[in-house]
Order: C-alpha cells, then sequence, then structure tokens
C-alpha cells in the first residue's frame, strides 16, 4: 500500500483517485450490495467487445451470417470476443434482476430515492431491449424468428400496433430493413441512451449516498 501511495503521490494522481473512489457507505451493507457495481462492469465488457466485433461485423440481408462465421473462423480472437459479449450480456441481465430485488428488499426505492428508481425502471427496460435487438444480428433461423415473434407482440398493441409494427420491422415482414433499424439502435442509440442514464443513476448515488440498511 505505501508503495502505491508514493506512486500516485509523485503521480500526482492521489486527489483525483480521491475524488472518484472515496465514498462513504452506511455500515451493515452487505454483498448483496455490489451487484449494481458487477452490473456496471458487465456493461463495460459487453460494450468493449461489442466495439471489437463491430470491425467486422456486416449488416446487410446477405452478409450478416457470413460476416458472423467470418468472425468465427478467421478473424482472431473473433470466437472469444463473440463469447464474452453473449456472456456478459447475460451476466448484466442476471445481475440486473438481483441489483433489482436488493433494491426493492432494502426500500431503497423510498424518497429520496423514488427518482433513481424510475432512472432504474427505465435503464431495465433499455437494456432488455438492446438484448432483444442484438439477437437479430447472427441472422440465423433462430434470430429471425425470435424477430417475428417479439415484432409480432409490439404489433398487438391496440390501435397503434400496426403503425409501431412498421416502424420497428420498416416494412410488414422481417427483412434487411429490419436487420438494419436493429443494428442502428443496437450500436449506437441504446448504448447512448444507456449511458445517459447511467450517467443520471450514478449522479444521483454520488449526490444521495447510498440507502442505509433497513
Ligand atoms: C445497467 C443498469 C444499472 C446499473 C449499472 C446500476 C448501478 C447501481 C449502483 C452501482 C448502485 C450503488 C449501490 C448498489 O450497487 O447496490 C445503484 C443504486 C441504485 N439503483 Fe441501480 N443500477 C442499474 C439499474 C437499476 C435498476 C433496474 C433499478 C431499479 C429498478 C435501480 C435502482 C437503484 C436505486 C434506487 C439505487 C439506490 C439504492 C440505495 O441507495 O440503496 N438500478 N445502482
Amino acid at each position: 500500500m505505501k508503495l502505491i501511495d508514493w506512486f500516485l503521490d509523485r503521480f500526482r494522481l492521489k486527489s483525483a483517485h480521491r475524488g472518484v473512489f472515496d465514498r462513504k457507505i452506511p455500515e451493515g451493507i452487505n454483498y448483496f450490495y455490489c451487484f449494481g457495481g458487477i452490473a456496471f462492469t458487465a456493461f463495460l465488457i459487453c460494450s468493449i467487445s461489442g466495439f471489437f466485433l463491430s470491425f467486422y461485423y456486416i449488416p446487410s440481408e446477405n452478409e450478416a451470417y457470413l460476416s458472423i462465421q467470418r468472425i468465427h473462423e478467421e478473424v482472431y480472437l473473433g470466437k472469444l470476443m463473440r463469447g464474452i459479449h453473449k456472456w456478459s450480456a447475460n451476466v448484466l441481465i442476471i445481475t440486473l434482476i438481483i441489483h433489482s430485488i436488493r433494491v426493492f428488499v432494502t426500500k431503497s426505492y423510498r424518497p429520496p430515492r423514488e427518482l433513481n428508481w424510475i432512472v432504474g425502471v427505465i435503464l431495465f427496460i433499455i437494456v432488455m431491449v438492446e438484448g432483444f435487438t442484438g439477437y437479430l444480428l447472427p441472422w440465423d433461423q433462430k434470430a429471425y424468428w425470435a424477430t417475428v415473434v417479439g415484432t409480432n407482440i409490439v404489433g398487438s398493441i391496440p390501435f397503434i400496433g400496426e403503425t409501431l409494427l412498421l416502424i420497428v420491422r420498416g416494412g410488414y415482414e422481417v427483412t434487411g430493413v429490419t436487420l438494419n433499424r436493429f443494428y442502428s439502435l443496437h450500436i449506437l442509440w441504446f448504448p447512448l441512451i444507456i449511458m445517459l442514464l447511467l450517467w443520471a443513476h450514478f449522479h444521483m448515488i454520488k449526490k444521495l449516498g447510498i440507502s442505509k440498511p433497513l
């Protein structure tokens, strides 16, 4: 520790480091309070591996499936990166569920944290939809039919269903147009919205602190 302190001091990093990592936490918290942080780590790993995959993936009707095969068979560490992307996405969803249960059980949704609970619920929905848009990208039979079924659910909403279905699919069928829309949402718009919401989430945690255990 002395060596690390000396190093940080000589690099003049000590105060910056303190500002980021030193937080007051209440007494009596347990490991369940770590799941928000684990979810965030999974999100970071997912983003980095996704960044790598986007160098090789081609979002077109004719090329998508082939490009995935190429990532698996030809690209250096491609198979590993795809595995990391898939598994970190799964870990993100599972840890988010545990995090939400922890917040619910400890009643941390009560004022003054009710807005952070609402931000969390929106985050949860967007993370799920982010996973759904990613599921189509391999463009195989499983991906195609999962998207047909998922978007049919959107189409069954009373009054606005048909319009929504046309917007989501870009037509009446799931085609290359749908693939392009899902790709754009998956790699640009949803990650951007998630990052914005995460900033709001962490800002409120920083200002309000973590709730005391019941
Ligand atoms: C990608 C999504 C999310 C990330 C990365 C995240 C991260 C975090 C972190 C690091 C904390 C600090 C305490 C802890 O870890 O338990 C926290 C607190 C909190 N989170 Fe999340 N969270 C996410 C989604 C959610 C969801 C889905 C909900 C609720 C439905 C939620 C509601 C809250 C609330 C109310 C707090 C304050 C809890 C307290 O003060 O005890 N979060 N979040």
